[in-house]
C-alpha cells in the first residue's frame, strides 16, 4: 500500500487531537492512536486509566476495538502520538497482529512528527496468530 505524506499527516493529526481526551492521571502519560479500516472509515483511541492500575486500557486497543465492535476488522494503518514517540506495548502489538500483519503503523511524537513507520510484521515478529490455532485434531 503507498502512502502520501498528507495521508500520513492526516492520520497523526487525528491521534493527536484524540490524545487530548487521554484519561492518564496516574501516569501523566497521554496516548491517542487513530485507526484507518481498509473501508476508509476512521477510529481514534486514548489510554483510559483507572485507580485499580491494571485496569487500564491502551489508545491503540481503544481505537481496534472501537472498530471491530462496529464489525471493521481489516486495518489499513494506525497512527500512535505520545510526548516521546513512544512504541506500542507488547499486548497492543498483539492485537494488531490479531487483525493482519502487514497493517502500517506510524509513531509520532506531540509536535506531530513522525518517528517511525513500519509494519506489524515489522513490530511483533513470529507473531502469534490465529492461523496457528488450525491445527488438525
Ligand atoms: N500506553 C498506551 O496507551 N499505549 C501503549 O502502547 C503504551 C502504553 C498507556 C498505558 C498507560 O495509561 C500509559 O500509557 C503508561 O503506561
Amino acid at each position: 500500500m503507498s502512502l502520501t505524506n498528507a495521508e500520513r499527516q492526516s492520520l497523526i493529526d487525528l491521534a493527536i487531537e484524540a490524545r487530548r481526551k487521554a484519561y492518564a492521571p496516574y501516569s501523566k502519560y497521554k496516548v491517542g492512536a487513530a485507526l484507518r479500516t481498509k473501508s476508509g472509515r476512521i477510529y481514534t483511541g486514548v489510554n483510559i486509566e483507572n485507580a485499580a492500575y491494571p485496569h487500564t486500557i491502551c489508545a491503540e486497543r481503544v481505537a481496534i476495538f472501537k472498530a471491530v465492535s462496529d464489525g471493521e476488522m481489516e486495518f489499513e494503518l494506525i497512527s500512535v502520538v505520545t510526548d516521546n514517540g513512544g512504541s506500542p506495548c507488547g499486548g497492543c502489538r498483539q492485537v494488531m497482529a490479531e487483525f493482519g500483519l502487514d497493517t502500517i503503523v506510524l509513531i509520532a511524537d506531540g509536535q506531530g512528527r513522525l518517528v517511525k513507520e513500519m509494519t506489524v510484521r515489522e513490530l511483533l515478529p513470529e507473531a502469534f496468530t490465529p492461523e496457528h490455532l488450525e491445527v488438525d485434531d
